[in-house]
């Protein structure tokens, strides 16, 4: 939530920051700004609404500083509006101030800056960071070169929530300080120029090495230099990270949008996943974690935390988990998990998806596991993301950058992952049999199958024009069809805004099917041939009802029943949800285009949800 660029070097850094808010603002689009240091002192343009507006704002095209930092919002404290946009300013005008995360006692440190005498121009919690820094400024009797570090470290001592914030000081004109807690934040160095940005494919094309700063560390960059800082303000050495992913895959690639490029993807993006994992006869390779049977076989149970899209591929986990190594699986929402009192032991292995690694509350469950003993997992898509840097063990999807809002290759990259870590454990158990045998080599065949399934966009893209103007879509399956169910109908709800709502096929007698009528759209997810002939006789009764039903299967059936089939691909079970998810991707992506909606930015929404 909120994006936050800057640049320091010796180009004038207002395109450059612009630029880098466009590129960011799928992670909130409610206003945008920037500031620089320009000859006369601080600059600030600001405005609501999107980060095109800028352009709309007199003098920013005059603007020559070369030092500046720039934020697009989500908002949480104060209504879309200029005066709460960022950057923010103390009352004197000295230090500006972007953020992005919530400073949980901001209502505190307001009194205690009214008291000092300081006035509030906004409803945000971020102003009173400007002005803390500004009280500790003034404050500090001497007159060094570190004073400006001093002040905001002293502010930031104050604060508690999260954030990851930029500040520039009008009597530093050539220095910016960065520094995060819990709210991601990146530093890409160049060449006598150095960049910050809470993701990196927004500063790919600038350069490929990175620094990462853990928690409550402070780095004050020159255009040719950067200091690291912990947070006694002792020196620290950092080492960058080289990030290999290439510049194209940020970008839409002659494509509409990034979800329609993002949803072609799949086939490499799995390939890429699967790696060097698997080959054709040898064992499922997971060097990185090392697991042994011992270890194995002593966990009671293992937990799959995440949030949304990732939770989602979570539940197939537990599918493939249970079935290979017979293990009990529990997955939990992460913002439920943490107030439950989970039973979790130094016996219990607790897996994290998250594409972003920044979900707040995934990496707050996470903290809450090894608190408790447990050993952690994560799997991400983010090299050096906050999450991966709290777990014992970490392992990467390597999807390539996911942009758009809503995730499509991230989820399918992770149910791949998931997979194999269970093929993995499976191994590690000595349970290996002809069905992992099996199910490996229908791995292999995943991208080939994911592309013929890409082919199938034509025919639901007609049957998209007939249901875009409905109220609401109801998405059935069984099993591990279930599960897609949940994904297909949370991608429908997200980008096309109409009311969605899944269920296990068998449980809408219970209740739901009072909502079923005449025409109502029923999707149907028909994959495991064990229960192919039950969900048949669910989907019976809601066209006995008058539904409209629209079919994704990979078995020979009775397709006079239905209004249209989709056929995919056949392959195991536990693979099933990475080809029916597809053409479910496809059909809210034409139906939000019918409609005419923003589909990569949808109202209300950012990618990384980076507060509680
Ligand atoms: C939906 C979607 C979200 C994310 C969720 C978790 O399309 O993208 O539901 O899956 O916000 O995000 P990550 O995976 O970054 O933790």
């Amino acid at each position: 939530m909120c994006g936050i660029i800057g640049y320091i070097g010796n180009k004038p850094a207002s395109p450059i920051l612009i630029n880098g808010l466009m590129r960011l603002e799928y992670r909130g689009y409610d206003s945008a700004g920037i500031s620089t240091i320009e000859k006369n002192g601080l600059s600030i343009m600001k405005d609501k609404g999107r980060v095109k507006n800028l352009y709309d704002i007199d003098g920013i095209d005059k603007l020559t500083g070369t030092i500046g930092i720039a934020h697009t919002r989500w908002a949480t404290h104060g209504k879309p509006s200029k005066e709460n946009s960022h950057p923010h300013i103390d009352n004197h005008n000295m230090f500006s101030v972007v953020h992005n995360g919530i400073i949980e006692n901001y209502n505190e440190l307001k009194t205690f800056l009214l008291d000092n005498g300081y006035t509030f121009y906004s409803q945000t919690d971020t102003e009173v960071v400007p002005n803390l820094v500004h009280y500790y400024y003034t404050k500090d009797t001497k007159s060094d070169k570190l004073k400006f570090l001093r002040a905001v470290k002293n502010a930031c001592n104050m604060l508690n929530g999260s954030f990851a914030i930029e500040i520039l000081c009008k009597d530093y004109p050539n220095n910016m300080i960065v520094v995060r807690k819990d709210s991601p934040l990146v530093i890409g160095k160049g060449e006598d120029e150095n960049y910050i940005s809470s993701d990196i494919p927004a500063i790919l094309s600038f350069t490929r090495n990175f620094y990462l700063l853990n928690d409550l560390e402070f780095a004050n960059l020159s255009k040719n230099s950067i200091d690291f800082y912990d947070n006694n303000l002792n020196l620290i050495n950092k080492e960058t990270t080289v990030i290999e992913w290439n510049t194209s895959s940020a970008e839409k690639d002659g494509y509409d949008d990034f979800m329609l490029k993002e949803i072609y993807e799949q086939p490499n993006a799995i390939r890429e996943t699967i790696g060097a994992k698997l080959d054709d006869n040898s064992r499922c390779d997971f060097s990185e974690l090392n697991f042994t049977k011992d270890f194995l076989s002593s966990l009671n149970n293992i937990y799959i935390i995440a949030c949304g899209t990732a939770m989602h591929a979570g539940l197939t986990g537990k599918y493939a988990i249970e079935n290979l190594c017979k293990i009990h699986t529990e997955v939990d929402v992460a913002s439920e998990f943490r107030y439950r009192s989970p039973l979790i032991d130094k016996k219990t292995l607790c897996i994290f998806i998250s594409q972003s690694g920044e979900t707040a509350d995934t990496i707050a469950a996470l903290k809450l596991c090894k608190e408790k003993g447990a050993k952690t997992l994560a799997i991400s898509n983010v090299i050096g993301s906050s999450l991966t840097r709290e777990a014992d063990y970490s392992v990467y999807t390597h999807a390539g950058p996911e942009i758009a809002v809503a995730s499509t290759k991230a989820y399918t990259s992770q149910v791949i992952l998931i997979t194999l870590l269970a093929i993995y454990f499976a191994e590690v158990l000595e349970q290996n049999n002809s069905e992992i045998n099996l199910l490996k080599k229908d791995i292999i065949e995943l991208p080939k199958k994911i592309e013929e399934t890409l082919k199938l966009s034509e025919t639901i893209k007609n049957f998209s024009r007939k249901v875009y103007q409905e109220k609401d879509i109801f998405f059935i399956g069984r099993g591990i069809d279930e599960t897609v169910a949940k994904e297909g109908s949370l991608k429908l709800k997200e980008i096309s805004y109409i009311h969605s709502e899944s269920y296990p096929a068998g449980e809408l007698k219970h209740g739901a099917i009072a909502l079923i009528e005449k025409d109502v759209t029923v999707v149907s997810i028909l994959t495991d041939e064990n229960l192919v002939k039950k969900t048949i006789s669910n989907i019976q009764e809601v066209i006995t009802r008058g539904a409209k039903t629209l079919i994704i299967t990979n078995k020979d059936i009775n397709e006079d029943m239905f209004d249209v089939v989709i056929k995919i691909p056949d392959t195991n079970t536990l693979l099933s949800p990475i080809l029916s998810i597809i053409p479910l991707q496809l059909f809210a992506y034409h139906i939000s285009k019918e409609k005419g909606l923003d589909v990569d930015k949808p109202r209300n929404l950012a990618k990384s949800v980076t507060v509680e």
